[in-house]
């Protein structure tokens, strides 16, 4: 199983290669063969080169790779983000990556958050006029096919009821964007007739906001468009505890390709320290796991990603002192001590007796 990894800019060039070695241990002690190539596509070759995502990169990942694993985009050195939108909005709509999952992990549970990932707002739809070099007219339109909306819900409806998930909220802004607003209603209510055992609900997005802030738990399941996903994503990791902590999957579930990236972005303001928290990109790498039907070894990396976060070597942004390799280092540390009897339990092909793990 060939996996494209894309550490890309800033922070993202420090946390996916210190994640990389807990995945090609749990690929050697589960017997996954999961095996990865390193792109370099971000601002220091789009500078050099004014290539982003090179030509055929598309064809060429969806024929020779199952998945994407990708750090985070943007510099400052580009302030238009103009190889970001190319490179990460050129993946996800080129690979039709339209179902983004972010889990919002929280103490009372997890509310699985599904943002639509390659319409709306991010369509690519609009243009500018200016005069003497000012821009004085601006259009961004918002677009919507039925299509892939009902593509969309239907396949988040059907991943909540698999997740035993009861409840289930449809983010949307109808009174004052009526017409992409409308369609996600009417499709909404049409489609959740086939889900008798969720229960739907409406909210307005701003409404919406101020609930979740105050109070998160009645939530289990948010449908959300383009770009009110990607607000709510990460003031989901503010409830989490931090940017640090949400991770993400973009998946086609058509083809099963996906990409998982952790939702915050380069972060420059901490780029080169060697202190960001690479909790985001492993636990992206866990929802990998999942996606590939992997759960043990999820699980495991889950564990031991968990500790680490309450351990010594956790990050400034968790009120520790480690670094990110430290943080890594103690991952690692606890893998190690997992998979030796994960290795000799799969070879002997007998469950481990009590104690021996
Ligand atoms: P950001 O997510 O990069 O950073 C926001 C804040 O969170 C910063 O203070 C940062 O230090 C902190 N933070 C983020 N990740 C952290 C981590 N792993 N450990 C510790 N602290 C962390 O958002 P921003 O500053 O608004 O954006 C920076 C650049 O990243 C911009 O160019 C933006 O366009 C881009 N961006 C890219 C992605 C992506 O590639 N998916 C996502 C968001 C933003
Ligand atoms: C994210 C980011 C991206 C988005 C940007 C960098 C284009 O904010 O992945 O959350 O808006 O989707
Ligand atoms: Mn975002």
């Amino acid at each position: 199983m060939r996996i494209a990894v894309v550490p890309g800019d800033g922070i993202g060039k420090e946390v996916v290669p210190a994640t990389l070695p807990a995945l090609t241990a749990l690929s050697e002690a589960f017997g996954l063969g999961i095996d990865y190539d390193v792109f370099d596509w971000g601002a220091d070759q789009w500078l050099a080169t004014g290539v982003g995502l090179p030509p055929g990169a598309i064809d060429r990942l969806a024929r020779d790779y199952r998945a994407v694993f990708l750090g985070a985009l943007g510099d400052p050195r580009i302030p238009d983000m103009a190889h970001g939108r190319d490179i990460l909005l050129g993946l996800r709509r080129g690979l039709d990556l339209y179902v983004n999952y972010r889990p919002i992990v929280l103490e009372h549970g997890v509310i699985d958050l599904y943002r639509e990932n390659t319409q709306g707002l991010y369509a690519g739809v609009g243009g500018s006029i200016s005069r003497h070099g000012a821009v004085t007219v601006a259009i961004d339109e918002c677009v919507y096919t039925r299509e892939i909306v009902e593509h969309f819900v239907r396949h988040c409806l059907g991943r909540l009821r698999e997740q035993g998930r009861r409840k289930v909220t449809l983010v949307h802004k109808s009174n004052a964007v009526p017409n992409t607003g409308r369609l996600w209603q009417d499709v909404f209510r049409r489609e959740l007739a086939a889900f008798p055992e969720l229960t739907g609900s409406e909210e307005y997005v701003d409404s919406f906001c101020y609930n979740l802030v105050r109070d998160p738990t009645p939530y289990e399941g948010i449908l959300a468009s383009n770009l009110f996903g990607d607000i709510i994503s990460d003031i989901g990791a503010a409830l989490m505890g931090g940017l640090g902590l949400a991770s993400s999957a973009s998946i086609c579930p058509e083809t099963n390709f996906a990409l998982f990236e952790p939702v915050h972005g380069s972060a420059p303001d901490i780029a080169g320290k060697g202190t960001a928290n690479p909790y985001a990109a492993a636990m992206s790498l866990a929802l990998m796991l999942d996606h590939f039907g992997h759960g043990a070894a999820a699980g495991l990396l889950r564990a031991c990603v968990t500790g680490a976060a309450g351990s010594e070597a956790a990050t400034p942004d968790l009120g520790g002192k480690g670094t990110t390799q430290q943080f890594m280092d103690q991952v690692m540390a606890q893998l190690e001590r997992e998979l030796p009897n994960r290795r000799r339990v799969d070879v002997d092909g007998r469950p481990a007796a009590a104690g021996e793990l």
